[in-house]
């Protein structure tokens, strides 16, 4: 089995878990569910987690019928290529405006062990939001290591090493439309297989 990297992302992809079409339709549901979800007279704030969701939320503001601001937050829990969670969950940008007295939906890409998620609850909660609820595209539980409360799931999606539409490895694969699973053989070095 060769490990040879081409740059064609597609030719690294084991295997479609979840293909552009699913992920869109998926999407469009949950702009319409949250929407349903607030009447308030503010607009929706959302926080998007940097940089894996990324592409989710540019879909999924634009599938949410009433307004919303969007506000940016950059954190890193897996320093440098790892694949598991550090645990320490380090704010590389921090929110531009002001959430206290608004309704927050907090939009990630994937939520793993839990520990970033539980980490900016705490965090934004801290800011006095008049709500906080969470939305993610994709939800492993076999990993979770921590309790939490999700509001919106995209997909439950199984233990597998998924990239694309915003989800890296070492940074590349994001651009994605779809989420596959990557090849074993090249990410077994950062798992230290040989
Ligand atoms: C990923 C993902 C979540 C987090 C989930 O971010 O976007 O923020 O890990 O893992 P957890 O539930 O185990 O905490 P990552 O640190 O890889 O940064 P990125 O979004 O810039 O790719």
């Amino acid at each position: 089995m060769s490990s040879i990297r081409s740059n064609n992302p597609h030719n690294d992809i084991e295997e479609v878990l979840i293909d552009d079409a699913a992920i869109q339709a998926r999407v469009r549901d949950l702009g319409a569910e949250i929407a349903s979800a607030y009447g308030g007279e503010e607009p929706l704030v959302l926080v998007s987690v940097l940089k894996g969701s990324l592409i989710f939320v540019a879909d999924l503001m634009r599938a949410i019928p009433i307004n919303v601001v969007i506000d940016l937050m950059e954190v890193s829990s897996y320093g440098g290529g790892n694949t598991e969670s550090s645990g320490t969950v380090r704010i590389l940008k921090d929110l531009s405006g002001t959430i206290e007295g608004r309704d927050v939906v907090i939009v990630e890409d994937i939520i793993d062990t839990g520990l970033t998620l539980n980490y900016l609850m705490g965090y934004l909660s801290g800011k006095s939001p008049r709500s906080i609820r969470i939305v993610t595209l994709l939800n492993k539980p076999a990993r979770r290591l921590v309790d939490l409360k999700v509001d919106w799931i995209g997909f439950e999606i199984p233990d597998k090493f998924v990239v694309g539409y915003g989800l890296d490895f070492r940074e590349t694969y994001r651009n994605l439309r779809y989420v596959g699973v990557l090849k074993r053989e090249l990410y077994a070095s950062a798992l230290g297989e040989s």
